[in-house]
């Protein structure tokens, strides 16, 4: 695993919500979140993996403190069943969970397109649902992409079919929710709250140690990757600038954190830029309507 370059923080009686905690970068937050003693509650779709990776979690803390949270965030219904089944005090949300690479005709089950609806839409309900839980100086960590800059946002349009390339749309769904995470800092601007992004750079399943039942990867797929981590790197190290985002005391409200190194693919957390369009207000203000308009849950005042 990468060596982590942040300081100890003691998390014992900090609890935070990461969804997608199952897999990927969000099993790492989990587990890097968990060592250091957060109470970890992970929302995730399927009960099986999310079982798979509290055992894995457990293999590697003795005393993590777990909870699973049944959470599909491509069903507005399970979203606020999640959000009741929570009903405990959160010191941090880490809106991890995303799809990419679907088709223009995938959907979720309330209609959205599925990554619009599962990237920004459901997690827009999910932090709106439990904003009465977060603690007076929670933070709200959303999962930012360098594909933020790939398309341009038009909340407008955010609810309606698109064309084009996948990857475009992911990045446009991407963009949509750092958006609203410079918005929220925008409103909470005069609470000790923070909401920050941060982006995990580029990260491959096959430099990531090995946990058992996630993304299993042959040993001859290791070793042919080996080479790549000049480049890029394992979720491992990918989790770093969230981790950070959710637990550093040099994080301000509105911020957006990302890997140091070339092109910002890996490396140490630090402070990186944003695109114009998603830190303008207008652009947030008109998007937080739509979602609040889509998903029909008003975000408390
Ligand atoms: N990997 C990268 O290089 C990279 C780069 C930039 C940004 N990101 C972002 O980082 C985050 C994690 O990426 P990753 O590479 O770790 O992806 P991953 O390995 O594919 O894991 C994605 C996680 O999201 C969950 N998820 C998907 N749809 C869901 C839904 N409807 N409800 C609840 N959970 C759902 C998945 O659960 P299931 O196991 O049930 O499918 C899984 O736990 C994503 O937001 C991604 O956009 C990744």
């Amino acid at each position: 695993m990468d060596t982590s370059p942040l300081p100890p923080a003691d998390l014992r009686g900090r609890t935070v919500l990461i969804t997608g905690a199952n897999a990927g970068i969000g099993y790492w937050c989990a587990e890097q979140l968990a060592a250091r003693g957060a109470r970890v509650l992970l929302g995730c779709r399927s009960p099986e993996r999310a079982e798979i990776a509290v055992a894995a979690i457990l293999s590697q803390v003795k005393d993590a403190d777990l909870r699973i949270i049944p959470l599909d965030l491509g069903s507005l219904e399970s979203v606020a069943l999640a959000a009741a089944e929570v009903a405990e005090p959160l010191d941090a949300i880490i809106c991890n969970a995303g799809v990419k690479a679907a088709k223009h005709t995938d959907r979720t089950s309330d209609g959205f397109d599925l990554m619009v609806g599962t990237n920004f839409l459901g997690h827009f309900a999910l932090v709106a649902q439990l904003e009465p839980l977060l603690t007076p100086d929670a933070r709200v960590v959303t999962v930012g992409s360098l594909a933020h800059r790939f398309a341009p946002l038009d909340p407008a349009s955010i609810g309606t079919q698109w064309q084009g390339a996948s990857l475009r749309h992911y990045g446009r769904s991407k963009a949509a929710l750092m958006a609203f995470t410079f918005a929220l800092a925008e409103r909470w601007s005069d609470s000790q709250r923070i909401a920050v992004c941060a982006h995990p750079g580029y990260a491959v399943d096959p430099l990531t140690p090995p946990r058992p039942g996630l993304a299993e990867v042959s040993r001859l797929v290791r070793t042919l990757a080996k080479p790549t981590r000049v480049l890029v790197q394992g979720k491992d190290g990918a989790a770093l600038p969230i981790v950070h985002a959710t637990t550093g005391i040099d994080i301000a409200n509105g911020d957006y954190w990302g890997p140091s190194g070339l092109n910002e693919f890996r490396g140490a957390p630090v402070r990186v830029s944003a695109s114009d369009e998603v830190r303008s207000p207008e652009t947030g203000a008109a998007l937080w309507a739509a979602a609040e308009r889509l998903t029909e849950v008003p975000f408390p005042d």
